[in-house]
């Protein structure tokens, strides 16, 4: 009809890999989001391995987290590694003077976020302390880490139970060195990068990728200096991007009960995300144009107003539907940049921001934003194919307004044509004829997120208020048309 929209894949040309660390996670010293929502202690008679929560570690792997980002953000220039390795009982107490000025046990360290990440399966990105840290400092740690001598420190990680070197996937040098990180200039935090840098030796095999922290939001100009100075240093430089309601600080908005000029101005804020990764490609193809470095969103997922009556250093909010969405949209826009976006961090993994897993003592329920990174499993390691949309309406509302339907397709890596499909229209739903040249489509098999309201979520009374349920459609007459829910997201594979 004249109100059908096409989405054409082209399976003959497939593009760049999407790496499976662009669905990779955050996990900082804040609030609840590692104790208590993760790291219970071995001694709790919540049930635990090795200190973390089976529920949780459960919910987490049956996800296939790839990846883990530890243990900050801003708290990471103010960790010192040292205080945290050795007997539990025998570590500093410090005060976590970023988030809530509450005390930080130390009982989370190097080998218990280890324990973690292998218990995950994932693997490990941790972030260096620039900001209160050393060169000597950072360059200890990595010793520590990877190094598979007798040397003084390998031998200190032998005795504190680990005989072979950790596995480090990324290491990253500071973070937001523009605020939190020091309040730097780009030059400046060059300069401290390739300094700090030049002494971080590791073992060929156990050598991380090494990641310049880079800007933030319409500031471009990290992307420029680091990529022209730390060419030969780093293999990518990192990005953060945080979809606010209301664009402001002050008054972000609130994750539930919200106008649906809030859902208009979330789905329009975090669709920038592809602008900014546009810009911040095109500054670093300048010094970078065969894309050697990576660019690593490693921080992005919406931030509104904490939930009433909790510690506001805490960053905990609910999670609905249009988290989901929200969540679904960032992917498809990774997705389209895989050649330059190679790993990306939603912050956070449980009880910080857009959390994947909410906890209450022994009680945990998963987000709609955990339902839409599960469903969007098979796009991990598959190769991204070019598609084109027509005739796509714009959702409007108040003046503002976004494009109704975001698609992406990718060949997984089990031979599978699968397609993603986001309706930003919280009220109308939208016909799709889809179209794969060369392919007689049969059929799409999948699931479907979705719920009547806008701000629908799981609590601990009721945990299946939102789930994915099973979406099929198929041929008629050789011709397959896709109906999407108004505000949903749909993964299916096509047949
Ligand atoms: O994710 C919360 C905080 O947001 C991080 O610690 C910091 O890097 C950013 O400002």
């Amino acid at each position: 009809t004249a109100d059908t929209i096409g989405l054409t894949i082209d399976a003959r040309k497939p593009g760049a890999v999407i790496n499976k660390d662009i669905y990779g996670q955050f996990a900082e010293h804040l609030g609840t989001g590692i104790y208590e929502g993760m790291w219970v202690g071995p001694k709790s008679k919540i049930p635990n391995t090795k200190g973390w929560r089976n529920d949780v570690v459960g919910a987490l792997k049956a996800m296939h987290v790839p990846l883990v980002r530890w243990p900050g953000g801003c708290f990471a220039d103010e960790y010192h590694w040292k205080d945290g390795i050795g007997p539990r009982e025998k570590r500093p107490v410090k005060v976590n003077t970023n988030w809530g000025g509450v005390e930080e046990s130390n009982a989370v360290g190097t080998h218990e976020f280890f324990d973690l990440v292998d218990l995950l399966g994932a693997d490990a990105y941790v972030n260096g302390n620039l900001g209160t840290g050393s060169a000597q400092e950072m360059s200890e740690w990595v010793e520590y880490l990877t190094s598979d001598s007798k040397s003084t420190l390998a031998n200190l990680r032998r005795k504190n139970g680990r005989d072979k070197p950790f596995k480090v996937a990324y290491f990253a040098i500071g973070n937001e060195a523009w605020g939190c990180g020091g309040n730097m200039t780009p030059e400046h935090y060059a300069d401290l990068y390739k300094n700090v840098e030049t002494f971080l030796r590791a073992p060929q095999q156990y050598r991380p990728k090494m990641i310049a922290s880079g800007g933030n939001d319409n500031d471009v100009s990290w992307s420029e200096v680091l990529s022209k100075q730390l060419k030969r240093q780093t293999d990518g430089i990192s990005f953060h991007y945080y979809t606010i309601p209301t664009g402001k600080w002050e008054v972000k908005g609130a994750a539930t009960g919200f106008p649906e000029k809030e859902w208009m101005s979330t789905m329009s804020n975090t669709l920038r995300m592809e602008d900014h990764i546009r810009k911040n490609s095109a500054a670093m193809d300048k010094n970078d144009p065969e894309k050697k470095l990576g660019l690593f969103v490693d921080e992005w997922g919406t931030w509104y107003d904490v939930e009433k009556g909790t510690n506001a250093g805490f960053l905990f909010q609910q999670n609905t539907l249009r988290d989901a969405v929200v969540a679904a949209l960032n992917f498809n826009i990774f997705h389209a940049h895989a050649d330059r976006v190679r790993m990306t961090n939603i912050a956070q993994m449980v009880n910080v921001l857009q959390s994947m897993i909410i906890t209450d003592k022994d009680k945990m329920v998963l987000t709609p934003t955990y339902h839409a990174f599960e469903m969007y499993v098979p796009f991990q390691g598959a190769a991204s194919l070019p598609l084109t949309l027509s005739n796509n309406p714009q959702y409007a509302l108040d003046g503002a307004s976004v494009p109704e339907i975001s698609a992406s397709a990718a060949r997984g890596t089990d031979g599978k044509l699968y397609l993603a499909l986001v309706n930003t229209n919280p009220a109308q739903a939208a016909d799709v004829a889809i179209n794969v040249p060369g392919q007689a489509i049969k059929a799409v098999k999948g699931r479907v997120l979705t719920a009547a309201a806008m701000d629908a979520h799981n609590t601990f009374q009721a945990p299946q208020a939102i789930k994915p349920a099973p979406f099929s459609a198929t041929a008629v007459e050789g011709k397959l048309t896709v109906k999407i829910p108004a505000k949903a997201v749909i993964v299916v594979a096509v047949e």
